[in-house]
């Protein structure tokens, strides 16, 4: 049995705050061009943005946050925007890791990390080491992250361990081999600055994922955005494919409504 279940084989256990966020951390650069600053300044500024919602999330009990911060597609940018990219993520790397560590958060990273200097990967590691054993939030950070490329590594990955799969497998022996295998599906997306769209994020684990879109710029996103994303989870009816009558028999879709209930009385 793997140790997270399949919202499309079993029905997951829902409560009134998401345990898992997943963020397309967006609008850096619309951000700093406002400004009239160069794009980079925009992703200098999101830094910030990511501390205090790393803070908030812990604040409010969410057990996961996962947050998109370089996509296997970003690499057709400018190289001087990537080159400042790297150094910002180096920054952070030596600067945050251990201040994630004194607050008792479980640090990840995922991605094709194969395309990264020694330099990163060798801090990456060293970073997800020390925090192992940390319990209060699980915070993930997705570089050079493609939802297809964790599909295509996943499978590569099964076969090569399980060749005798390859005529036959479950989604339950490809599920382990998926980069965020630790983590539940997220409970809900939150993309901010205006796209609507998942720019090859994690695709297979947001099956049932409530999506959620801000026009507000990462930069500018705050525990009081976040809390109006959360707000707008709390209204949804995560049905699962049933129907909304089964929904009131169930236990734990209707926990989730009472408390919500009891909020707005
Ligand atoms: C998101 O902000 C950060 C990364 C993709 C690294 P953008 O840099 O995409 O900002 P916009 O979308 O151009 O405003
Ligand atoms: C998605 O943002 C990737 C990250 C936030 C890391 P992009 O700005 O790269 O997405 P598109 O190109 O607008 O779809
Ligand atoms: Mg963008």
């Amino acid at each position: 049995m793997p140790a997270v279940i399949s919202s499309t084989r079993e029905i997951p256990a829902t409560g009134i705050i998401p345990r898992h966020v997943a963020i397309i951390m967006d609008g850096n650069g619309r951000w700093a061009k406002n400004r009239f600053l160069p794009r980079v300044a925009g992703h200098k500024r999101a830094m910030e943005t990511v501390r205090g919602v790393v803070k908030a999330c812990g604040e409010r009990g969410i057990d996961y946050l996962t947050l998109f911060a370089f996509s296997s597609e970003n690499w057709r940018r400018p190289k001087e925007e990537i080159s400042v990219l790297m150094q910002l993520f180096i920054v952070a790397l030596e600067q945050e890791v251990v201040k994630l560590h004194e607050n008792g958060i479980r640090f990840k990273v995922v991605g094709d990390l194969s395309k990264f200097e020694p330099k990163i990967v060798e801090f990456i590691r060293n970073g997800e080491k020390l925090t192992a054993a940390n319990t209060r939030l699980t915070l993930t950070i997705a570089a050079n992250y493609g939802g297809r490329w964790d599909i295509m590594q996943a499978t590569r990955s099964m076969l090569a361990q399980h060749p005798e799969l390859a005529g036959s497998f479950e989604e339950e022996d490809l599920m382990s081999h998926f980069a965020m295998s630790y983590a539940p599906e997220p409970d809900l997306f939150i993309r901010t600055g205006g796209e609507q769209r998942i720019s090859n994020f994690l695709l297979w684990q947001l099956a049932y994922t409530e999506l959620y879109f801000t026009d507000t710029l990462w930069p500018d996103f705050d525990a009081q955005a976040l809390d109006l994303a959360i707000q707008s989870y709390q209204q949804r009816e995560r049905r699962f494919g049933r129907t909304s009558e089964q929904l009131k028999t169930s236990p734990s879709a209707e926990g989730t409504r009472r408390v919500v209930a009891d909020q707005s009385a």
